[in-house]
């Protein structure tokens, strides 16, 4: 689909970014583009199959949210660190996909339930101070997939609960996402 079409999808053709969002679409915007490097780098582990099938899907979502930042975003309000970005992002997805299927959707529900409530904290911001409703509806798009890819993590991970070091890993990847979301905020 080209990039246009994908724009009109989401409703994201004519959006112009409040100030008071600037910081947070920055972050958005750094969020997308670490989000398809993930997948990019999981896609590597060619040899596990559901790793690539999960992975391929996911993705294409991704990199609609990723079309759909880009064309919101002003250019010069990017973040300047988006090679780190992509090289965390590609590092995330390939070392948690080397360590097999479990620990790739263990991986990938803990990345999406930080996703899921960074884009509710700002759907809540526009909401309460009427700020954008056409934002708004694009953020909750998004925010819409990022909980389906959460849930298709979680069943495809099974009824086993998470053992000591997947809860030691969630928790890092949930305060690592959030100092990354800081940092992408300012720079
Ligand atoms: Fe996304
Ligand atoms: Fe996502």
């Amino acid at each position: 689909m080209p990039d246009s079409n994908i724009i009109k999808k989401y409703n994201a053709s004519n959006i112009h970014v409040p100030s008071s969002m600037l910081n947070w679409m920055r972050s958005n915007h750094a969020g997308e583009t670490g989000a398809v490097w993930i997948y990019m780098g999981a896609k590597c582990v060619f040899w596990n199959k559901k790793i690539q099938d999960m992975s391929k899907e996911h993705y294409e979502t991704e990199n609609n949210h990723l079309i759909v930042m880009s064309h919101i975003l002003p250019k010069n309000s990017h973040s300047k660190l988006l090679i780190l970005w992509r090289i965390l992002g590609f590092g995330l997805g390939f070392f948690s996909a080397l360590l097999g299927y479990r620990f790739f959707c263990v991986t990938i529900q803990s990345v999406e339930t930080f996703v899921e409530e960074h884009y509710q904290e700002q759907i809540d911001f526009l909401y309460k101070n009427f700020t954008s409703f056409e934002l708004l509806r694009v953020l909750k798009k998004c925010c819409d997939e990022e909980v389906e890819h959460q849930i298709d993590a979680k069943l495809q991970k099974g009824n086993v609960k998470n053992n000591s070091f997947e809860r030691f890993w969630s928790n890092l990847i949930g305060s690592g996402s959030s100092l990354a979301v800081n940092i992408s905020k300012q720079y």
